[in-house]
């Protein structure tokens, strides 16, 4: 991660950039994020439509966000109100040991065996404050958009990761706000017509947490990319 002032490479921000579960207690300066959302307008989408939208909250407002959704974590399976499938239901293999691996590997760095499940879930439940992050971007989307557009606002908010840590800032993306649509909708304002897509948690990492330091694998590109023709 770089300063702010330092221009860094596409594959510096890349290799630097990864999921980070522990933040420090330190404000962002509001007038950088709009500089970085500035910049990640550059994103593509399909015929222009720019499909994405945001709701930035920090303080009182993100507090708010968070007391709301710990009521209806509190109600159980009940307060569930998913805004989409977050994985395939019927989900198989490569996709589901990749999800089980990395579960695996982010319980392991923090020493929280399979058999200890109140430890998992209490890890889990740190999702609902952000990681402790200072500030959070939830995105959402007019629901009159299909799966084109799903991808147009991946684009953007891969371009905004990529500019955060570009400017010394963490992030993680947290698509288990979507489990509690309505009620960060109805807490931010939003009407029925939008759709949250995903949460994203941005501030300061604290690198020295072993929750941030651990190998995330990736499969081989040959099992993801066929050559034809070449
Ligand atoms: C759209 C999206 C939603 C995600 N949602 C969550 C989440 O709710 N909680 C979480 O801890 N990680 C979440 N992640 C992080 C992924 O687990 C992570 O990107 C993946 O394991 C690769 O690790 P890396 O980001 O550290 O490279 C999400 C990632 C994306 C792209």
């Amino acid at each position: 991660m770089s300063d702010a002032a330092s221009p860094i490479s596409v594959t510096s921000a890349l290799a630097a950039r990864r999921s980070v579960r522990a933040f420090q207690d330190k404000a962002v300066d509001p007038a950088l994020l709009r500089d970085i959302f500035r910049k990640a307008q550059r994103a593509p989408s399909g015929g222009n439509l720019q499909p994405w939208q945001g709701v930035l909250v920090t303080g009182d407002k993100w507090a708010e966000v968070q007391q709301a959704v710990t009521g209806r974590i509190a109600m159980g399976k009940a307060g569930h109100e998913p805004e989409y499938d977050i994985y395939p239901p019927a989900i198989t293999d490569p996709w589901e040991s990749r999800r089980f691996g990395v579960g695996e590997g982010l319980y392991a760095s923090l020493n929280i065996p399979r058999e200890d499940r109140s430890g998992r879930l209490k890890q889990f439940m740190e999702n609902y404050r952000g990681f402790g992050a200072p500030v959070m971007l939830f995105v959402h989307c007019s629901r009159i958009m299909g799966p084109p557009q799903w991808s147009d606002m991946g684009m953007w908010l891969q371009s905004l990761m990529l500019l955060l840590t570009e400017a010394g800032l963490a992030t993680c993306p947290q698509e288990c706000w979507a489990m509690y649509g309505k009620t960060i909708r109805d807490t931010l304002g939003l009407d029925d017509g939008q759709i949250l897509f995903t949460g994203l948690a941005i501030g300061y990492a604290d690198m020295d947490a072993p929750v941030n330091n651990w190998p995330v694998p990736r499969a081989d590109i040959d099992d993801i990319l066929e050559w034809q023709g070449f």
